[in-house]
C-alpha cells in the first residue's frame, strides 16, 4: 500500500481565488506566504475603509506590488467592494482598464468589515445588470444576516432566498459562491450551468464545527461562514475531490491580530497561507483524488474566470513538516491555522 502511494506531485502552479491580504505591515508579513505558492490570487476588498473605487483598488495593487519579495511572480487580481452606492459606471470602467477582475457581494454585517455592504440586492440591480453584459464575475459572501436565522443556517438560507432567485433572474451573470461550506451549496452549484461556481478552503476540509469546541472554546477555528456539520465536511470534500469545474481553491486566508481572535469578542478569519497548497493536497491524498489537485487548483478556477492556466509549475514531495506556531506582523503575532502540528506534504 506505502509503496504504492505517490511521494511526489507535480502541477501547474496553483491560483488562490479568495484571499484576504489587508494592508500596511499585516500585507508585507502575510504576503510571502501566499506568493511562495500561489501565481494570482483574488484579493479581497475588505480593507478599512473598503476599496470601492478603481483609484483605491489601483493604489492597493501598487502597495501589494511592492511587498512582494525580490523576485516572487505573483498577480494580485483586485476586486471591488459593492455598496449600495456602487456606481456601474465606475465598476465597468474598472474592469475595462483591467483594475477591477470581478465586484464582490457582502450582505451588510455579514462578516469582518462588512458594515458598509450591500443591503438589500434590489438597490444594485443596475450593477448587477451591467456585469451580466460585460461578463465581470461576481464573488458572493454567501449569508443571509437576518438575526432570526441561526448562524449554522445562513448559507443554505441564502441560497435559497437569494442565490437561486438572483441565478433565476440574471442567468448569464457570472456568481462565484465563496468559501462554501454545505452540503446545500454543492447541490445548488453542481446542477447550475457554467456561470455559477464555488470556491472551497482548505480549513473547511479539515474541520468541521465539532472541532471549534474541541476540549474548549478555540478561537483560531473561528471563521466566516462557520464550518457546519460533518456532512457537510464529507459534501465539500468530494465536490473538491471531483473534478467538477464548478469548484475551485480559494484559501480564504484572512489573518488577524492574535489579540483580536483570543478576546472577548474574537473575530472572524483563519490564517491558512503558510500551509495552504500542502494542507489541499493531504486531503486530496486522504480522498484518493492526487491525480485531480491540478483540475481544483490550477484549471478550474483559470476557466471560469476566462484567464490561461499558468504555465510555470510547482512540485510537492510527501515530507512531513510543522507549521509555525506563530507568524510575526510588525508589533503583532499570528497564528495560523495548524499551528505547531504536522502536515504531510511539502513544497519541493
Ligand atoms: C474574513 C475576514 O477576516 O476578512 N473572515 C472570515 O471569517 N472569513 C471575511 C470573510 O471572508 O468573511
Ligand atoms: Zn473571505
Amino acid at each position: 500500500m506505502l509503496a504504492a502511494m505517490s511521494q511526489s506531485l507535480a502541477l501547474r502552479r496553483p491560483d488562490d481565488w479568495h484571499l484576504h491580504l489587508r494592508d500596511g505591515a499585516m500585507l508585507a508579513a502575510v504576503l510571502p506566504f501566499t506568493a511562495r505558492q500561489f501565481a494570482r490570487a483574488i484579493i479581497m476588498p475588505n480593507l478599512v475603509p473598503p476599496v470601492t473605487t478603481v483609484a483605491a483598488a489601483a493604489a492597493y495593487r501598487r502597495r501589494i506590488l511592492a511587498a512582494l519579495p525580490r523576485g516572487a511572480e505573483f498577480t494580485p487580481l483586485m476586486t471591488c467592494y459593492l455598496t449600495d452606492a456602487t456606481d456601474p459606471e465606475e465598476l465597468a470602467r474598472g474592469h475595462r482598464e483591467g483594475v477591477f477582475t470581478a465586484a464582490k457581494l457582502y450582505p451588510a454585517h455579514a462578516t469582518t468589515n462588512s458594515a458598509h455592504g450591500v443591503t438589500d440586492l434590489a438597490r444594485i440591480e443596475p450593477v448587477l445588470e451591467r456585469m451580466a453584459r460585460i461578463g465581470m464575475p461576481l464573488l458572493v459572501h454567501g449569508e443571509v444576516t437576518e438575526p432570526g436565522v441561526d448562524v449554522f443556517d445562513r448559507e443554505a438560507v441564502f441560497i435559497e432566498r437569494v442565490l437561486a432567485p438572483l441565478h433565476r433572474r440574471l442567468p448569464e451573470l457570472k456568481i462565484v459562491l465563496e468559501h462554501a461550506t454545505t452540503e446545500e451549496a454543492v447541490a445548488f452549484v453542481s446542477a447550475c450551468g457554467p456561470t455559477v461556481a464555488a470556491t472551497i478552503t482548505a480549513h473547511h476540509l479539515v474541520i468541521n464545527r465539532n472541532a471549534i469546541f474541541a476540549g474548549g472554546l478555540r478561537p483560531h477555528l473561528y471563521c466566516l461562514p462557520i464550518a457546519k456539520r460533518e456532512t457537510h465536511r464529507l459534501a465539500l470534500r468530494r465536490a473538491a475531490a471531483s473534478g467538477d469545474p464548478h469548484f475551485f481553491l480559494g484559501t480564504d486566508s484572512a489573518p488577524h491580530p492574535v489579540t483580536a481572535k483570543e478576546s472577548a469578542c474574537g473575530c472572524a478569519g483563519i490564517f491558512t497561507a503558510p500551509a495552504a497548497l500542502e494542507i489541499y493536497a493531504q486531503v486530496f491524498e486522504e480522498e484518493g483524488a492526487l491525480d485531480r489537485l491540478e483540475a481544483f487548483a490550477s484549471l478550474n478556477g483559470p476557466r471560469f474566470y476566462g484567464l490561461p492556466p499558468n504555465e510555470a509549475r510547482i512540485a510537492l514531495r510527501r515530507r512531513s513538516w510543522r507549521v509555525p506556531e506563530r507568524v510575526a506582523a510588525g508589533e503583532a503575532w499570528i497564528v495560523p491555522f495548524l499551528a505547531g502540528e504536522e502536515v504531510l506534504w511539502a513544497i519541493a
